[in-house]
């Protein structure tokens, strides 16, 4: 977890993801991202920076609305 590093706040968003980074950044290559890929926006993911659904844990238990990033292919 997150806590014990000088930045560190009980309140910060991130708990978990690269606590040893002062800043989260992830970049992919579009042929990476192949037909559709989900990101993760709720910071709870296991399988960052892809959503692995943990977001619908919170959202039942606190009544928050979080939920992925969707990147696909535009329907033709
Ligand atoms: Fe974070 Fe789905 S797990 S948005």
């Amino acid at each position: 977890y997150c806590f014990g590093s000088k930045f560190s706040r009980p309140d910060r968003f991130n708990k978990k993801i690269q606590c040893d980074q002062k800043k989260v950044k992830d970049i992919m290559f579009k042929d990476e991202v192949g037909e559709k890929k989900s990101f993760c926006r709720c910071w709870l993911s296991e399988k960052w920076p892809y959503c692995d659904g943990s977001h619908s844990k919170w959202n039942k238990l606190t009544g928050d609305n979080l939920g992925p990033v969707v990147v696909r292919e535009r329907d033709t």
